[in-house]
């Protein structure tokens, strides 16, 4: 059996990938089974920030992997403390808490701002809500899809959890209403909505949501699993606009794609609300996860990829500006920094994904989110040469089919 056929016939069947089957990574480029080199555009959902295989996370990961991978948290670990220190600087919180994936962090900023509404707020036992957003993701946790709105995401998987409210993304008004409810402890969003199709909100609303949580005495949660660490042109996207969140999620290219890991980073009054056993994982903040984690970090400021991704993203977004004007296939181009995206007219006779599939057979995989919105953000490390050189290929499958 060929590698798809081995997945479709013993895996679930949760994905729908691109029909390529990938070996190989370095930098900006994967490799296919046949050797057929491809630019990476996905970055595995902005992952990879740090290019495939980093030479230096590799190696930190390679010679952790010969010392010591896992202690649980039952005991101390001459890692842990150095990579909290290490994420608590870099981003300027008093703590951190490191978990795995993406969605556990999210179940755990949940878990922290409820605990933080009853024992700081005042909110009457289990009355606690987080106010959420329309078109939000956060995972696939059973609590954090109790408060998607997207049916795919929901259906068929209830009961739900409650103590979610739900508002319009991008409307200050409906915010400002739904704070008012003196059981809200938090409000969770993505700075800027990565998996419904890289939504920018206006300019203004992370400071006014902020300055609307001060005023309610609620927390601002912001989830920069998929926008932090460089993607959108700052270290994290509230940077933008100046913002500090109270608690912040991090994963993906927090290991540079190398290793699960995620954080939440909160100061004192809020992260020593959780009090010993009462949250954890095993895996959580191992040796292995702090060591690649140090270096992905290092990666980031060493190779100043925030800029560089800003100065790339103007490039990118302006080469596919010049193709909207040529042609009636693309109805929308945005993003900020690396992460954009370009809005199809399926009416015109292909769809996002058949442009996806033309994009694969020149040499550039991307891959479709939410119908009609393609998805691009490569490596943060990728060249202005490069850049061109895979816009070049982007253009000749717009313009050409
Ligand atoms: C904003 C955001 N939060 C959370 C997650 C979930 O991360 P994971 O897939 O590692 O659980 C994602 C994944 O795409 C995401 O984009």
């Amino acid at each position: 059996m060929t590698s798809i056929e081995l997945e479709e016939r013993f895996g679930a069947h949760n994905y729908h990938p691109i029909p390529v089957v990938l070996s190989e990574g370095a930098g900006v480029f994967v490799w296919d089974e046949d050797g057929k080199k491809y630019f990476d555009f996905l970055s595995a959902y902005s992952a990879v920030n740090q290019g495939h295989c980093h030479p230096k996370i590799i190696g930190a990961l390679a010679e952790q992997a010969q010392s010591l991978t896992l202690t649980s948290r039952a005991f101390y670990s001459d890692k842990l403390g150095k990579c909290e220190q290490k994420i608590a600087q870099t981003f300027g919180f008093d703590k951190v808490l490191m978990m795995n994936t993406g969605a556990e962090a999210v179940e755990t900023a949940i878990k922290l701002a409820r605990r933080w509404g009853y024992e700081k707020k005042g909110i009457p036992e289990n009355e606690a809500m987080i106010v959420v957003v329309g078109g939000n993701f956060h995972g696939r946790t059973t609590g954090i899809i109790s408060f998607s709105t997207d049916p795919d995401s929901r259906r068929g998987f209830g009961p739900y959890m409650s103590g979610f409210k739900v508002v319009p993304y991008n409307n200050v008004s409906a915010l400002a209403t739904a704070l008012q409810d003196p059981n809200v402890c938090g409000f969770l969003v993505e700075p800027i909505q990565g998996e419904a199709g890289v939504y920018v909100p206006d300019e203004g609303y992370l400071r006014k949501a902020k300055e609307l949580c001060e005023a309610n005495n609620v927390l601002l949660m912001a989830d920069e699993i998929q926008t932090g660490l460089c993607r959108t042109g700052k270290m994290l996207a509230c940077d933008h606009e100046d913002v500090k969140p109270d608690i912040l999620t991090l994963g993906k290219a927090l290991s540079g794609g190398v290793y699960p890991v995620s954080a939440v980073l909160a100061n004192d009054d809020i992260m020593l609300c959780i009090k010993p056993g009462e949250h954890g994982s095993t895996y959580g903040g191992n040796p292995l996860a702090c060591a690649v984690t140090m270096s992905a970090l290092e990666v980031l400021e060493e190779e100043n990829l925030a800029t560089h991704a800003e100065v790339m993203g103007e490039i990118f977004r302006a080469k596919m500006n010049a193709i909207k004007a040529k042609t009636e296939v693309v109805k929308v181009v945005r993003g900020k920094g690396l992460l954009n995206a370009v809005v199809i007219d399926e009416t015109k006779g292909r769809t996002a994904w058949d442009i996806c599939l033309q994009l694969k057979e020149k040499g550039v995989l991307a891959k479709p989110t939410h119908g009609d919105i393609i998805r691009f953000a490569p490596p943060l490390v990728i060249t202005k040469e490069q850049l061109e050189e895979a816009c070049e290929r982007i253009t000749e499958v717009l313009l050409e089919g």
